[in-house]
């Protein structure tokens, strides 16, 4: 089973939508999908209970209070972390993960505070030990803004202890269409391809990384 988590300590930087999005790609491509909510604010859950009854199936984990129970067959598990994970909780939704992704809003307050949560985060390391594979991006970039340069450099020099970087794989536009697909209970990806070409072409090095053995503990890469 594959899991992934996606986390931040601070409130807003996309998580949810990032979640919501991953499990509607996944559902939508065929696959058998969790969508676990950790936040006691349940935005996904909330998502889920507007999604259509037509579109692919999501089975909703309200994991903050019940536990991350999934059917036997799930395939794909995708977490959706709360605000404010810190120590022991951050800890342990680490060690349920393979992998983690990081969304930072290029903001100056963003930018800090995702730097807190690295340096959290690798003294966590020996706590956590299974090796989670951990890959940022930026949301809500508008391309044009200095902030996404500074966002871009602070990323780009992320180092893992081992020296290993942690990957920084793509910008997610700020667009409408994010805040659509979340009134309607569905994601990007099952919207038109027509109207989302530009909004789905960023996400591809995030999918790709995903889909390749660099995103799961256990490879050598
Ligand atoms: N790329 C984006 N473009 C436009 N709006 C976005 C984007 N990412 C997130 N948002 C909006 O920003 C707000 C916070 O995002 P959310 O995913 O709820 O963050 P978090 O779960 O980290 O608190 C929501 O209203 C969401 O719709
Ligand atoms: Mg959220």
């Amino acid at each position: 089973m594959r899991t992934i988590l996606v986390v931040n300590a601070k409130g807003g930087s996309g998580k949810t939508t990032l979640a919501t999005t991953l499990a509607g790609y996944y559902a939508a491509e065929g696959a058998r999908v969790a969508l676990a909510d950790f936040d006691p604010q349940g935005s996904s859950i909330d998502w889920l209970r507007v999604r259509p009854d037509s579109a692919p199936k999501i089975h909703g984990v309200e994991a903050h209070a019940r536990g991350l129970r999934v059917p036997r067959s799930t395939e794909i598990v995708v977490m959706d972390a709360p605000a404010s994970s810190h120590g022991d909780a951050l800890a342990a939704l680490l060690r349920r993960a393979q992998t983690a992704i990081v969304p930072v809003v290029p903001s100056a307050l963003d930018i800090r505070a995702a730097q807190r949560l690295f340096a959290e985060m690798r003294e966590l390391r020996p706590l956590v030990r299974n090796d989670v594979r951990i890959a940022t991006i930026a949301n809500r970039v508008r391309e044009s803004a200095r902030q996404t340069e500074d966002l871009e450099d602070f990323l780009m020099d992320l180092k893992l202890p081992s020296g290993r970087r942690f990957p920084f794989l793509t910008w997610i536009r700020q667009s409408n269409h994010y805040l659509k697909a979340a009134e309607k209970g569905l994601s990007i990806f099952e919207f038109s391809p027509l109207a989302t070409t530009a909004d789905r072409e960023y996400w591809q090095p995030l999918l790709r990384w995903l889909a390749s053995p660099r995103s799961v503990p256990g490879d050598a890469a």
